[in-house]
């Protein structure tokens, strides 16, 4: 039921900060211990290499999932679109586990490849929103989600819960004593509703910057490239305006030659280390007429900046960065008329390959 609201879409990214409170109920007891089962956890330690499956927005929670898995838990990890790896494997190591990430359960391209690795006799782990669907119920092991039904075609709760999962199974699997995850993700939580509640900052932006776009750019390093990706997918998907999502570092490589007068880049900047390295990138589109809106952490944020969230773990970033994406996607969508939960030509599960 949409209540009040005009939209499920934007209904499930209001919705978001519970469901990071759900998973933290659903994960830690308490007294802070994570519950994820010893089995499992004993088993990826045993692999010597993870391969992430999935698809399209799943897909570029499994990009920032990998990023926790290598950098926190010193496990090396690979992140592959399903229905790539279905048709060309790649070369697997000797002892790998597999981890499907899946809204639905049913995404017909993650099935095959797990099919696959089924009778190679590999062990699976299945993040889903859904108990009990195919990928839930065709793996060694499964967690869910806890988002919630998501009915909006557009992806946006079960990304944030697909992140805050992979950062629960990481941290599990690390032995970070600087990082009070519990604690962390609730303060995340509240500044999501931060984020939300100033809602009409981004429909501002949305219709000055993209309503009357032909396209559309986003760029950052790190993670913010991963939240790039989703950004632009997310634009794409329901306001048909063509956007890019990519590395800042790969402009001067090519895109910049698409940058003319009045071009929208839209920059996420949240990671220290690459910091002074995006300044000069979004320096070099405006050089060249783009016009820039930056999304940055506090202590990395200067006056010209559009919008500015609170300092957080890096790697954590991406749950606070999703969300104006997410907001932009909507109120452009909505500004040009469209119909924002079905967007032409796609379904909510693809259960076709
Ligand atoms: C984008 C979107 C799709 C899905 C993809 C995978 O907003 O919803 O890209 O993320 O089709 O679906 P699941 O996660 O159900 O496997």
């Amino acid at each position: 039921d949409k209540g009040t609201y005009d939209y499920y879409m934007l209904k499930e990214i209001d919705e978001q900060p519970v469901v990071i409170r759900h998973l933290l109920d659903k994960y830690f007891d308490d007294a802070g211990k994570i519950l994820l089962g010893d089995q499992l956890l004993a088993d990826i330690q045993a692999a010597d290499r993870l391969y992430i499956v999935a698809a399209g927005t799943s897909y570029h929670a499994g990009l920032v999932g990998a990023r926790m898995l290598e950098q926190w838990a010193g496990l090396p990890t690979e992140v592959h679109v399903a229905s790539e790896f279905a048709y060309d494997q790649p070369l697997l190591s000797q002892k790998p586990f597999f981890i499907f990430l899946s809204q639905s359960g049913e995404t017909a391209d993650s099935r095959e490849v797990l099919q696959n690795i089924n009778r190679a006799g590999f062990k699976s782990l299945t993040l889903t929103n859904v108990s009990n669907s195919t990928l839930w119920r065709e793996a060694t092991y499964a967690l869910p989600l806890m988002a919630g039904p998501e009915i909006a075609v557009a992806s946006t709760k079960a990304y944030v819960a697909q992140v805050t999962l992979e950062a629960i199974l990481a941290y599990a699997l690390s032995s970070r004593l600087d990082l009070d995850l519990e604690k962390e993700l609730s303060r995340i939580a509240i500044e999501i509703q931060a984020i939300v509640d100033d809602k009409l900052t981004f429909k501002r932006v949305a219709e000055e910057l993209l309503v009357n776009s032909q396209s559309a750019f986003y760029i950052g390093r790190g993670v913010d490239a991963d939240v790039a990706l989703e950004a632009a997918l997310k634009l794409k998907e329901i306001s048909y305006v063509q956007a890019e999502g990519f590395a800042a570092g790969e402009l001067k490589h090519g895109t910049l030659a698409l940058i003319e007068d009045g071009t929208p880049v839209i920059t996420l900047l949240t990671q220290p280390k690459t910091a002074g390295l995006v300044r000069g990138n979004i320096a070099e589109t405006q050089a060249r007429g783009a016009d820039t809106f930056t999304i940055a952490t506090k202590s990395l944020a200067t006056d010209g900046d559009g919008y500015v969230l609170p300092d957080v773990d890096p790697l954590l970033a991406p749950l606070l960065t999703v969300v104006p994406t997410q907001l932009l996607a909507y109120y452009t969508s909505l500004g040009r008329g469209l119909d924002v939960d079905h967007p032409r030509n796609l379904a909510k599960s693809v259960t076709v390959q």
